[in-house]
């Protein structure tokens, strides 16, 4: 069975998407650690609730951003996982640390990137007035929320929406598209190469996968 490390420093909506998708069968992997920066994260209470490890690393007891990264591939590399998923991480991670996983590391974001890279994503599409916004499910690479995009879903914003309807709407779409790529990676069919995703041997345009 493939191994899967998940890092989260938040709600842990999309882990427990994952959980649920793995314990359905539809991810063929085991989750076997949970860790964050943030040692409150509700993440790490779902993920003890699902019987997996969880961990807290505090950045505060780290000289730096490579020390600590440093710590934090020591504690994913205990797991020795085929896959390191980020599900609202929220620290920007040393180029160090990417390049140790290239190619094995998965993001989500919310937002059609290249579109909003990094934060506040929901407000900005909303004060630019975008009728389309939505999240996207990428590779890490170096370059911030730069990676090559594997697939995205598109959500609407209605006029007068506020900032957590939109959230919600986005996030209701993340927790279908992202155990589906991580069930692609795990299967075999998904993999980056050339600075591109690739899937069954397809490159993968810009936008990523498309149905149609
Ligand atoms: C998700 O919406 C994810 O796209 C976003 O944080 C949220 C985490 O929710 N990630 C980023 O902004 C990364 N730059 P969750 O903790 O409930 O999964």
């Amino acid at each position: 069975m493939k191994k899967i490390v998940v890092l989260v420093s938040g709600q842990g909506s999309n882990l427990q998407a994952l959980i649920d998708a793995c314990q359905q069968g539809r991810i063929a992997a085991t989750l076997v650690a949970v860790i964050s920066n943030n040692a409150q994260a509700y993440g790490l209470q779902r993920a003890e609730e699902a019987g997996i490890a969880a961990q807290a690393l505090d950045a505060k007891a780290f000289a730096d951003r490579e020390a600590f990264d440093a710590a934090l591939a020591q504690a994913i590399d205990q797991h020795q996982p085929d896959l390191v998923v980020l599900a609202g991480y929220m620290r920007i991670l040393s180029n160090a640390f990417v390049q140790h996983y290239a190619g094995r590391l998965l993001n989500i974001h919310p937002s059609l990137l290249p579109k909003y890279p990094g934060l506040h994503t929901h407000r900005q599409a909303i004060d630019n007035g975008d009728a389309e916004h939505g999240t996207s499910v990428h590779f890490v690479t170096e370059q911030l929320d730069g990676g090559p995009v594997i697939l995205q879903a598109k959500v609407p914003i209605f006029p007068g929406d506020e900032e957590d309807e939109v959230i919600e709407r986005v996030q209701t779409q993340e927790h279908t598209i992202y155990p589906l790529v991580v069930s692609w990676f795990i299967e075999g069919r998904l993999a980056m190469r050339d600075n591109a995703a690739w899937l069954d041997g397809e490159r993968l345009p810009a936008q990523g996968y498309a149905a149609d």
